[in-house]
């Protein structure tokens, strides 16, 4: 244990792969920064004899968790198997033997992180998640650590890579939905259940985590609004880009004096805003905090070596911890209860799309609606006009959601109003 602390992989398929060969490739820059050799002593998979594409002596391959779990001479799980079950199972038993855990599984973090902490706590170790959030964009530490200073008033994410491709793609290339799913699909970004992508499930589970750390409160995972990207039509991005606006995916997290906004929804943005020009399946978070100001942080959201980077940073830290006898040294963040507000109670302004029947007086009824319900609108387009129907695209100034909501349910309702096409946040305008 003087010059060598051994540990112990649960998996090794994307992720475990990746995991191994930065463990051997960077060896020797890696013992020298944390002072100490660090090895692989036993693998968790599920089948021994795979091909793996990668040289690994047979002996160290398991199909027993107790192999790791009971071996005292292993101090640190890493947890790249994913899932719930039986995932959960294996890392409190690792917790409650004394042993740190890495992981890199937003899902078991988002839904049972506090239990999770508390099993650590009790045991003086270290569980640490940064490859849970965005793959290799070292974000997890920069809240908790380097940003521990400031007050974080706003997070906006683009934390999803499969919908950020495809959104890129369906922008810049004028691309299908379903062709440009199967493409991410085919490129092993999306997860093996698409719907967790492009439904904003996973994105959800992501910011609840990052939720949680910023504002010292455990976000629960039912309480994020999450709305996904299947709604988004051509007609959407023709009109978000005549307005100057891209559409991304984002998770957005805000501090207000009444209580936490958590919400993940398709968002027009400023073509010039600093989140409008990450493409592809790249991820960045734009942090405001209220001493450093505007932060972002890009990079890689996923992959075998960028997810790799963030686990062995963890695995280096969790090392460094046992030998200063310090394990849990930074445990659960969350001090405080603070509500977390209805979709109701959030302001934003709103691009909404009509189809209508073309008309005299159509526009000034939809108008004395939104003017009822204090709704205060920015711009109003007519887009296509046919003689029988016509199609508005509105912009609403900086407005409460829920009056947003009531207006809506009320032009629903007019017998000019054909169709409410689509409502899109608008969000990163002063
Ligand atoms: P993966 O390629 O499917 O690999 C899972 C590994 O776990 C495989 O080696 C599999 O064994 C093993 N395994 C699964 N269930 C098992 C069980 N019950 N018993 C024993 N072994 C089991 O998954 P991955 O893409 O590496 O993802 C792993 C974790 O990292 C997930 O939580 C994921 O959300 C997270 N993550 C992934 C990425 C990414 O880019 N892939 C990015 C960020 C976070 P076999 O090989 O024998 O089948
Ligand atoms: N499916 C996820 C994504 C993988 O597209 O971002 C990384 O968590």
């Amino acid at each position: 244990m003087d010059n060598i602390i051994k540990i112990g992989l649960f998996g090794l398929g994307t992720v475990g792969r990746g995991v191994y060969r930065t463990l051997e490739e960077n060896s020797d820059i890696i013992q020298q920064r944390v002072g100490v050799k660090i090895e692989i002593k036993k693998v968790l998979v599920r089948s021994l004899n795979k091909e793996r594409g990668i040289s690994i002596p047979e002996e160290r391959l398991t199909t027993d968790p107790n192999d790791l779990i009971a071996d005292p001479e292993i101090k640190i799980i890493v947890e790249v198997l994913g899932g719930i079950n039986p995932t959960l199972d294996y890392v409190l038993a690792a917790l409650n033997s004394g042993k740190s855990v890495v992981t890199a599984n937003k899902d078991m973090m988002a839904e049972y992180g506090q239990r999770l902490f508390k099993a650590a706590q009790n045991n003086n170790c270290d569980l640490l998640f940064e490859a849970s959030v965005a793959g290799g964009i070292p974000i997890i530490r920069t809240l908790k650590q380097s940003l521990a200073g400031n007050r974080i008033e706003g997070i906006y994410g683009i934390i999803n890579g499969t919908t950020n491709y495809m959104l890129t793609k369906m922008f810049q290339e004028g691309c299908d939905f379903k062709d440009v799913l199967s493409e991410a699909q085919a490129k092993g970004y999306a997860e093996s259940d698409p719907t967790a992508d492009v439904g904003g499930f996973d994105a959800a589970r992501k910011l609840t985590i990052l939720a949680s750390i910023a504002f010292n409160t455990r976000v629960p995972l039912s309480k994020v609004h999450t709305e996904g990207i299947t709604n988004i039509t051509v007609a959407d991005i023709t009109s978000a880009n005549e307005l100057g606006y891209t559409i991304k995916l984002l998770g957005i997290a805000k501090e207000r004096p009444e209580g936490i906004e958590v919400r993940v929804h398709p968002t027009f943005i400023p073509k010039d805003h600093p989140l409008a020009s990450v493409g592809d399946v790249f991820n960045a978070v734009f942090v405001r905090g209220n001493a450093v100001g505007d932060t972002m942080f890009y990079g890689k959201g996923a992959g075998e070596l960028p997810t790799a980077s963030a686990v062995v940073a963890d695995i280096m830290d969790a090392a460094r911890d046992i030998l200063r006898n310090v394990p849990g040294f930074i445990g659960c963040t969350c001090f405080k209860e603070k509500p977390v507000l209805d979709i109701g109670e959030t302001y934003s302004k709103y691009y909404i799309r009509l189809k209508v029947a073309d008309k005299p007086g159509v526009l000034a009824s939809i108008a004395l609606v939104f003017g009822n319900k204090e709704v205060s609108l920015k711009s109003v387009l007519q887009k296509e006009a046919t003689g029988k129907t016509a199609e508005l695209v509105l912009v609403t100034h900086r407005v409460l959601e829920q009056n947003v909501q009531d207006a809506l349910m009320d032009i629903k309702q007019l017998s000019s109003v054909l169709d409410i096409s689509n409502v899109i946040r608008v969000e990163g305008e002063e």
